[in-house]
């Protein structure tokens, strides 16, 4: 049994409550609530087009415009960022909170030296002068493993590796301490020991620093090796959430349980995601009625018509939205 305290005990660091977000007309996100605790890894894991990257953007406000909130707060210590004017957000960002993408050099100025940018989020809301910003940058190009941070400091980003780049935007992001950190398939444009490096550095960040992460991915191996909990999407919704641990040990939800197939095994086997859950993610336009895995779940029977609740499931704050979490362990 987890015993550890929830929201009325500790107050989550970032709260998003029933939020819905709109595309021509279309809640592709539709109603999404999930918590993170103050210091901990918390990943939203799901195939693509299932709303992550849409969930990520919007809690610094940063969607395309084609996308519009359209319900629901997201609540970073407190303050509600959903209802904040566009000066207030931008002393959220960066400083209080962070992002960084998939495409490291894609987010990266390519016209600007990567010292210069690195130093940027301090002159602005710290206020620095430019040596001291300097100074701090060097020091935390060095701390995310840049070697050689001074002559790096002064190259474009094209003369960096990926990886490199990657650590770069990391410094970035993190260069004013925040106290949120989201990383959007962080490691996914990466070759897999860059991958390995670049987790552990988070890791490593999360317990110097003790910044709270949000980490996106399709990639239950990386659940497994980052997360303390886990929000596991489909259908632009939330269908389970908990801690890794219990949700790992029983699952459910049929989805996650699928999910679980593809974590590496000990002896290297590992199957896809697409291999192992027939079909495909529908479109937000053509999602089912009632449950929205329902088409491709091995469990369904004729109550799936109706839309499950996001319920309790015995463990502490551990839910799911599935009228058959009994019968997950039934699927071989
Ligand atoms: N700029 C956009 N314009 C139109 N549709 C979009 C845009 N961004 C995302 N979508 C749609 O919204 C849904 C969720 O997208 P996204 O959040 O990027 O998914 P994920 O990150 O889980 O792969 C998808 O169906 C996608 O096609
Ligand atoms: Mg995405």
């Amino acid at each position: 049994m987890n015993t550890e305290p929830r929201s009325s005990e500790i107050r989550d660091l970032l709260s998003v409550e029933d939020l819905r977000i709109k595309i021509a007309g279309i809640n592709v996100v539709d109603g999404v609530s999930l918590s993170a605790r103050p210091g901990k890894i918390v990943a939203i894991v799901g195939e693509s087009g299932c709303g992550k990257s849409l969930t990520a953007l919007s809690i610094l406000r940063l969607l395309p415009k084609a996308a519009q909130i359209a319900g629901g707060h997201i609540y970073l210590e407190g303050d509600d960022l959903t209802a904040m004017d566009e000066k207030a957000l931008q002393d959220i960002r960066g400083n209080r909170a962070s992002i960084i993408f998939q495409e490291p050099i894609a987010s990266l100025n390519p016209l600007m030296r990567v010292g210069t940018q690195v130093e940027e989020a301090l002159m602005l809301h710290r206020g620095l002068s430019s040596a001291a910003a300097r100074q701090e940058a060097i020091a935390m190009l060095s701390h995310v493993g840049i070697p050689d941070p001074e002559r790096r400091a002064r190259q474009y980003p094209f003369e960096l590796s990926g990886g490199m780049c990657q650590r770069v935007m990391i410094a970035a992001a993190l260069i004013c301490r925040p106290r949120l950190l989201i990383a959007d398939e962080p490691t996914t444009a990466l070759d897999v020991t860059i991958q390995a490096q670049i987790l552990d550095l988070m890791k490593r960040l999360r317990d110097e620093v003790g910044t709270t992460i949000l980490i996106i991915t399709h990639d239950m191996g990386v659940v497994a090796e980052m997360a303390d909990d886990v929000a596991v999407m489909y259908g632009g919704r939330v269908i389970e959430s908990g801690p890794v641990d219990v949700i790992f040990a029983a699952p459910a939800h049929p989805y996650t349980r699928l999910l679980l197939e593809t974590v590496p095994k000990l002896d290297g086997a590992r199957k896809t995601a697409l291999r192992t859950i027939v079909g495909m993610v529908p479109s937000a336009t053509a999602w089912p009625e009632g449950c929205r895995f329902r088409n491709r779940c091995p469990l369904e029977t004729d109550v799936c018509k109706q839309r499950p609740g996001l319920e309790p499931k015995g463990q502490v704050w551990h839910r799911a939205e599935c009228w058959h979490s009994d019968r997950v362990a039934e699927i071989a």
